[in-house]
């Protein structure tokens, strides 16, 4: 299989940490938040946050939030929410969401964000590790905004089944390509044929990569499952702890 890079859809950028930080769903997050509400998968990752949280009555922060899709429910838990995203347009339809349930919102970037040292209770991250430059940074960025024994959540696609080399037929089995190990940001492949992933690409990182991300930034791993019902796992679910 040949991978090459995600086609740009940046619509303007930000120096940081010496990088340009790419805006991939400017421009997107109508069409984004209509496929979100519209996928039966968005049900069972949102549940998978909110039962692998848990009631609470701290400070959570949304990771890479988008349209704010986890405002209602964590809220609803009784956490104080803040979302933060990089994308303005994805904001635009967060606002709506933070308003009706009382969650604030910043712009900023994953790897830098605007908040002292252990302000958060818990850190959730929904579909955000395959859409961040550098995960590791960002990792270390959760750490440190996470006070002692505060927990982070990362909820996103499996990185060994649901990636361009994982092609998933509406029929029959899920055929494996070559590719596994072919890090890095990926704009199509036999896995890429619907969805966002054609539109914006992935940061694929093999499954040990990813967990070592996270460990890496001092984080213990406390659970790993891969929820729903699927034969091969679509999502896979980390639960760490500082
Ligand atoms: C697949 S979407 C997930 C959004 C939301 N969590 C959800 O589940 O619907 C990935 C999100 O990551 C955001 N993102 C990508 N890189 C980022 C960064 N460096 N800092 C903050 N957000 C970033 C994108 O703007 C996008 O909203």
């Amino acid at each position: 299989m040949t991978t090459t890079a995600a086609r740009t859809t940046t619509e303007g950028s930000q120096p940081a940490n010496g990088q340009t930080i790419r805006r991939r769903y400017d421009g997107l997050a109508d069409w984004y938040d209509a496929e979100m509400r519209r996928l039966p998968l968005t049900a069972t990752a949102t549940s998978t946050v909110a039962g692998l949280l848990g009631p609470g009555h701290g400070r959570c922060l949304d990771l890479a939030c988008g349209t704010g899709i986890l405002l209602p429910g964590l809220t609803a838990l009784g956490w104080r929410v803040t979302g933060v995203d990089v994308s303005g347009d994805q904001l635009r339809l967060a606002r709506r969401r933070a308003a009706g349930c009382g969650a604030s919102l910043a712009q900023a970037d994953a790897s830098r964000l605007p908040f002292p040292d252990g302000t958060f209770d818990a850190v959730v991250s929904l579909f955000a590790h395959t859409d961040l430059d550098d995960l590791g940074r960002t990792a270390a960025e959760a750490a440190r905004l996470l006070r002692p024994g505060g927990r982070l959540l990362d909820v996103g696609t499996h990185p060994c089944f649901v990636q361009p080399f994982a092609e998933r037929p509406a029929h029959g089995p899920i055929l494996l390509h070559q590719g596994y190990r072919a890090r890095g940001w990926h704009g199509h492949g036999p896995g890429f044929n619907a969805g966002i992933r054609p539109r914006v690409g992935a940061n694929h990182l093999p499954l040990a990569d990813l967990v070592n991300a996270f460990l890496g930034a001092g984080l213990t791993l406390r659970r790993l499952e891969e929820p729903g019902e699927d034969d091969y796992p679509f999502l896979m679910a980390l639960v760490l702890e500082r």
